[in-house]
């Protein structure tokens, strides 16, 4: 894994076509294609977007097939909202990288011999999905690594006069193909036409929690939203500014950037919201030899107060009396057995208090 992700980029092909099948099949493309639901629809050609994009309403639909039959790439934005299959990847690999990622499924219909965009990289990494069809794919070395804003994922126009394709191969139906952000990529097809998932991952880097940390920590710190002194920039040399710079740094200290992590972990992370319906109507089944498991994304910060104890997570906050070592037990663990929970309660306790947990959402009962 870590040998290609946001290194290089990886081909698999399978010998078992129908591999894919599962998640979308050209079938369910047709049902997405002609619902009146689905609204984010777009058609790009030689290389644009063009208008109309039918999105508001289904409005002119019937004419998406005049545009595709006409060379237009039919794209189907976040398909997932209109695939069980499809979400549940989304959700599988948003908390795989990283909770605070964001993570969705575009789907590309390209008719043959055609091309939806020029050559060009994007700030994204992508897993490409090839469900019908063929699509011949150049993927190339980047110039600039890891590119974070639209002026870094430029491509100049004499990039492929100077570089040689790293992959330079054709995409079949069940082959999968990861792209890292910042690859430069051409796409076109061949004498068949295409059907594929591009899986979108935008990541978090050290760069949006470094500012965005230093935007939560200016919530506390009125030193950070003071402007800078007037003749800041104007002098030569840089030792006052230096002073000045430590006295702001220094003053916004460690603390008020925890302070700002955590602000942030608790607003950007969001919990694994499937299934908690289903998790729920369970909790009348918790037995003393049930196994709990901990929700993913769970960002929790327990808090003691004499007898109370507050567990204040991303879900909301609820506070008990006493029990600090069932509740230090209960919220340092990502699986534990209920009769496993320490001290010296009879099992219906324990039962009542994982059952707490659940209601709240922290814990959902492992069925096997
Ligand atoms: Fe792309």
């Amino acid at each position: 894994m870590s040998k290609y992700w946001e290194r290089k980029p990886l081909l698999i092909r399978r010998r078992a076509k129908a591999y894919y099948d599962p998640l979308l099949s050209a079938r369910d493309v047709d049902r997405i294609v002609t619902s009146i639901n689905h609204k984010p629809l777009s058609i790009a050609k030689d290389g644009a977007i063009i208008p109309p994009l039918f999105h508001s309403n289904g409005e002119n639909k019937e004419k998406v097939m005049e545009f595709y039959n006409d060379g237009g790439t039919i794209i189907l934005d976040k398909v997932e909202s209109s695939s069980p299959e499809l979400l549940e990847l989304c959700n599988e690999m948003r908390h795989f990288f990283n909770v605070s990622n964001k993570v969705f499924c575009n789907v590309y219909i390209t008719p043959p011999g055609k091309q939806a965009f020029d050559l060009h990289s994007d700030d994204q990494d992508v897993f490409i999905i090839q469900v019908e069809g063929k699509k011949n794919w150049k993927v190339y070395q980047p110039e600039f690594e890891l590119p974070i804003n639209e002026e870094q994922t430029r491509v100049p126009e004499d990039f492929e006069s100077r570089h040689k394709p790293l992959l330079d191969i054709t995409l079949r139906k069940g082959d999968f193909l990861y792209v890292p952000k910042g690859f430069p990529h051409k796409v076109t097809t061949t004498d068949q036409h295409s059907i594929h998932i591009t899986l979108t991952v935008i990541n978090y880097t050290w760069y949006d929690f470094f500012s965005q940390m230093l935007k939560a920590a200016s919530n506390d710190n009125v030193e950070l939203r003071k402007s800078l002194p007037r003749t800041f920039f104007s002098g030569v040399e840089f030792s006052s500014q230096k002073k000045e710079f430590v006295k702001v740094w220094s003053s916004s200290s460690l603390q008020f950037a925890f302070d700002g992590m955590k602000a942030l972990a608790t607003k950007n992370i969001k919990p694994q919201f499937q299934g908690s319906v289903s998790d729920s109507l369970n909790v009348g089944k918790i037995k003393i030899n049930s196994t709990l498991v901990r929700r993913g994304g769970l960002v929790i910060d327990v808090k003691r107060e004499k007898k109370k104890t507050t567990i204040a997570s991303n879900l909301g906050e609820f506070s008990m009396e006493g029990l600090n070592q069932q509740i230090r037990f209960i919220t340092s663990r990502q699986a534990f057995k209920v009769s496993e929970i320490p001290g010296k309660l009879s099992d219906e306790d324990k039962i009542e208090l994982s059952a707490a947990f659940t209601r709240a959402g922290l814990l959902k009962l492992k069925i096997d």
